[in-house]
């Protein structure tokens, strides 16, 4: 009955909810550059105070280290929590979020500015329907405004924003580049947190357009850059050309050497650990029907571009095997015209996306060892660890997860697809790692949303399903 008020709720309010979301999106919460360190800030005093306005007690919590004015040296994770209703007798369920976004380069590819949202319907060939286009659209501003409305419903139809459902809430603000100080801030509060029996992330997607799903596992990251340092200065390619290391094509040399015919990472030790996929799984992943061909297609690409370790499926590699990735390449001379140049040094950023028990900073060892071991002559290596998490599987069968299969199936009427994910969200590796917690994905993104990419959006529909599952997630607390 309450579900049932509050769903109306959501459909009667739709306008104001997307004004509230649109609203959110206009502060640039870059984590990653400095020049954003204040607008992170007010992105989360922007949360932090919806979640009061909500009935939670909620608070900015530093992270770093704290200077003497108790600002710390991170960006603040809002917190807040909320007392249970007498009689729930349901889990805990921590929600976590991140307000941060990624960057917005290229910019010139944007149609409107990344931080002036526009809500539009989709323009003819696009597909897909009405939508808002801005950075942090879909990641993860959106996704967490889904919960924040859900919890609006419930508090306008109940008073109660959860439906009387015990719950803690951690929004941070590091997520996209790389939750360097979440480690120290899960192990300082893990008296509180350990309370927590399960945790909800909404930011990932579906299966596609009205194909709803729950993820039960993202991948691990290990992210590192390295630099090969050849002669102390730049010097002409006609005079030195052929009698000494050029760092570009050495450096190329190398790194064509991570993957061999087969598409399979060469590294030494690289697939310790790394758990076969089932028959079980590999039989369920096929029953999805994903088509790759046109996957493929959406992106500009033909059906011959389905490259990648042989043996397996897309949906396999992508939700069940490592890669390593090269992110980024430079050196030498990029600017107009020509410069005959053999660079000093030259640079690429590599990761690696991990599965199972995969552990990154082993992977980053392994990788730098294998970096040495192939140092082209008379060349020295920089190697910089960037950040990295665990990947993470979470069990189906747990109450939790049908409480969530149920909610879905009630907010949209079509049961869920179980599915798993290719990206990586850092904390919940954290999450099992320090609480013994697990983690459930219940996202509501597409996978042409163009995440990271200039024009993110999502679509209208997507949003109100995610607000309509919270909703229901709810009910579903309140009655188990
Ligand atoms: N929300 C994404 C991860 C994601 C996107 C998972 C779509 C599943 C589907 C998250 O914000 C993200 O971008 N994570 C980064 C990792 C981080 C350490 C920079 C990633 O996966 O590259
Ligand atoms: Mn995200
Ligand atoms: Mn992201």
């Amino acid at each position: 009955m309450s579900t049932s008020t509050a769903l109306d709720w959501l459909t009667a309010n739709q306008p104001a909810s997307i004004d509230r979301w649109i609203d959110w999106l206009k502060i640039p919460s870059i984590s990653t550059d400095p020049a954003y360190r204040d607008k992170c800030r007010d992105a989360a005093e922007w949360c932090r105070a919806r979640l009061e306005d909500l009935g939670f007690k909620a608070w900015l919590a530093e992270t770093g280290d704290v200077d003497a004015a108790g600002r710390g040296s991170g960006h603040p994770v809002v917190m807040a929590t909320i007392d249970p209703a007498p009689s729930y007798q349901g889990p805990h369920v921590l929600f976590y979020g991140h307000y941060d976004v990624q960057p917005v380069d290229p910019i010139d590819l944007w149609e409107s500015p990344p931080f002036e949202p526009v809500l539009r319907d989709a323009k003819p060939g696009e597909g897909g329907g009405r939508r808002v286009v801005a950075r942090g659209a879909v990641d993860d501003k959106g996704q967490v405004m889904t919960f924040l409305e859900a919890c609006r419903a419930w508090k306008e139809t109940t008073g109660h924003p959860t439906g009387g459902a015990r719950y803690t809430i951690m929004i941070e603000g590091e997520e996209e580049s790389g939750s360097m100080n979440l480690p120290r801030f899960v192990k300082d509060h893990k008296k509180s947190l350990a309370n927590c029996d399960v945790c909800l992330i909404s930011d990932t997607g579906m299966l596609g357009r009205n194909q709803p799903a729950i993820t039960y596992g993202v991948r691990g990251l290990a992210y590192t850059q390295v630099t090969l340092h050849a002669a102390n200065q730049d010097l002409h390619s006609g005079l030195w050309g052929g009698r000494c290391p050029n760092p570009i094509t050495e450096l190329a040399r190398v790194l064509a050497k991570l993957h061999d015919d087969k598409r399979r990472i060469t590294i030494p030790g690289f697939y310790k650990g790394v758990v076969p996929l089932s028959k079980q799984e590999r039989a369920n992943w096929k029953k999805l029907k994903f088509n790759a061909a046109a996957a493929l297609k959406k992106i500009g690409l033909p059906k011959a571009a389905d490259i990648g370790e042989a043996g397996y499926t897309a949906m396999e590699r992508e939700w069940g095997r490592p890669t390593a990735e090269i992110n980024g390449i430079w050196g030498g001379y990029t600017g107009p015209g020509a410069k005959t140049v053999i660079p000093a040094h030259a640079s690429a950023k590599v990761s690696f996306r991990l599965v199972a028990n995969q552990d990154p900073r082993k992977v980053t060892k392994l990788f730098f060892a294998w970096c040495r071991k192939h140092t082209p002559p008379g060349c020295r290596w920089e190697l910089v660890d960037h950040h990295g998490g665990f990947g993470v599987t979470t069990p189906i069968d747990s109450p939790a997860m049908q409480a969530a299969s149920r909610a879905l199936r009630s907010a949209s009427g079509k049961s869920p697809a179980l599915i798993k994910s290719g990206g990586s969200i850092p904390v919940a590796g954290m999450l099992k790692d320090v609480l013994g917690l697990d983690t459930i994905f219940m996202g509501f993104g597409l996978d042409d949303d163009r995440v990271h990419s200039p024009n993110e959006k999502f679509e209208v529909d997507c949003f109100t399903l995610g607000c309509r599952a919270h909703a229901a997630f709810f009910g579903e607390l309140a009655a188990s």
